[in-house]
């Protein structure tokens, strides 16, 4: 697989990005490994995925197509309280899953783990209902700043502890549909 982004330039948020961590390239070429990796991982099987909204549903997109095996989708909308751009650990479920997850081999895709707080609320309340195994794969884990010890089965990248947005992940809800992953210049944030 040579997975190669033939889009056109998104422009219109060029002005607020300060530097590009993550190309659409690289992303691409680490999700169709980690689909690989999964494909052969869970052979002969088939796979809930688990995406949290909103920002997974970019990478769920396109990580699923890189499993090339019998697959279904969930969502779940949770909403963690305080500030904007930092992680309280208090999470609220917005919307639930459709699938009893009683059996399934589940695979939980997260586009950022940052403390860790909101996944290891997750991942209680998800075992709870006894899936056959539940697993994670993240695009992206932030270093050194985990405030919880997680085990990620799948991992994209290791990120400086930055804040970043695009490819799903948001400012105000606005990045989400960039096709790269950067920084904002400082007027970005309406500094
Ligand atoms: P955590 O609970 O600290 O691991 O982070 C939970 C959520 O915060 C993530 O799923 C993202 O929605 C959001 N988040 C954390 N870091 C970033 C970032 O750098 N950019 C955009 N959203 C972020
Ligand atoms: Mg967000």
């Amino acid at each position: 697989m040579a997975p190669l982004d033939s889009r056109p330039p998104m422009d219109a948020y060029a002005g607020d990005i300060e530097k590009v961590l993550l190309s659409a390239e690289q992303i691409q070429t680490k999700l169709a490994e980690m689909g690989e990796q999964i494909t052969q991982d869970y052979a002969g099987r088939s796979i809930l995925l688990v995406g949290v909204l909103k920002g997974a549903f970019v990478v769920m997109a396109d990580l699923s197509r890189y499993i090339r095996l019998q697959l279904e989708f969930d969502f779940m909308a949770v909403s963690s309280y305080g500030a904007a751009t930092k992680s309280s650990g208090v999470v609220r479920i917005l919307k639930d899953l459709d699938h009893d997850l009683a059996g399934l081999d589940v695979v939980v895709v997260e586009d950022i783990v940052d403390s860790g707080l909101t996944l290891k609320y997750l991942l209680k309340n998800l075992a709870a209902r006894k899936p056959a195994s539940l697993e994670v794969a993240a695009l992206l884990r932030k270093e050194g700043i985990q405030q919880v010890p997680l085990d990620l089965r799948y991992v994209g990248f290791d990120i400086p502890n930055e804040f970043v947005v695009g490819y799903g992940l948001d400012f105000g809800e606005k990045y989400r549909n960039l096709p790269y992953i950067g920084t904002l210049r400082p007027a970005a944030y309406g500094g």
